[in-house]
């Protein structure tokens, strides 16, 4: 995994507004690839567990909900250094505090709201790809 590849999820907020397609395609002219990708409502077990770092944290619960609200579309993608060259290509957590042209200043609604997630590290990239897809669904160079 390391390096190359890295976990986006388009959230239910984005993709009950039909914009799904327009992220995708923006990621797609930035160079990134789709090497996996699925379409799932999760479960509350699920968007619990896969958010268990924040636990603590006072939005957890509503983040929880939000995340199982609807739909959402989890990616690995392929970039060189595709950790970092996601987080720049989304922007700022908060969309109000996003750069221009990023894909939560075009398709966010609000800090919680926000669009899109990205692994932080080439470790959770890892674990978050092994949490959506089986080895054998993630497209790898041959
Ligand atoms: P993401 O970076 O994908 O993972 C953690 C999520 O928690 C983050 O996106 C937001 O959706 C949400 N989040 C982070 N900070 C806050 C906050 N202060 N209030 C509400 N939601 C938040």
């Amino acid at each position: 995994m390391a390096g190359d590849y890295t976990l986006t999820i388009i959230k239910p907020d984005a993709f009950n507004s039909g914009k799904a397609g327009k992220i995708t395609a923006h990621l797609e002219q930035q160079g990134f690839k789709i090497r996996a990708a699925r379409v799932m409502h999760l479960t509350d077990a699920e968007a619990g567990e896969f958010y268990a770092v924040h636990r603590e944290r006072p939005f957890y619960a509503s983040l929880c909900n939000f995340m199982t609200s609807g739909p959402c579309m989890p990616m690995v993608l392929e970039k060189t250094d595709a950790v970092a060259a996601l987080r720049v290509a989304i922007g700022a957590t908060d969309p109000a505090e996003a750069d221009a042209g990023t894909v939560r200043k075009l398709f966010a609604e609000s800090k919680e709201r926000n669009a899109i997630h990205a692994s932080d590290s080439d470790d959770n990239a890892a674990r978050e790809a092994r949490f959506f897809f089986s080895e054998s669904e993630i497209i790898r160079a041959r």
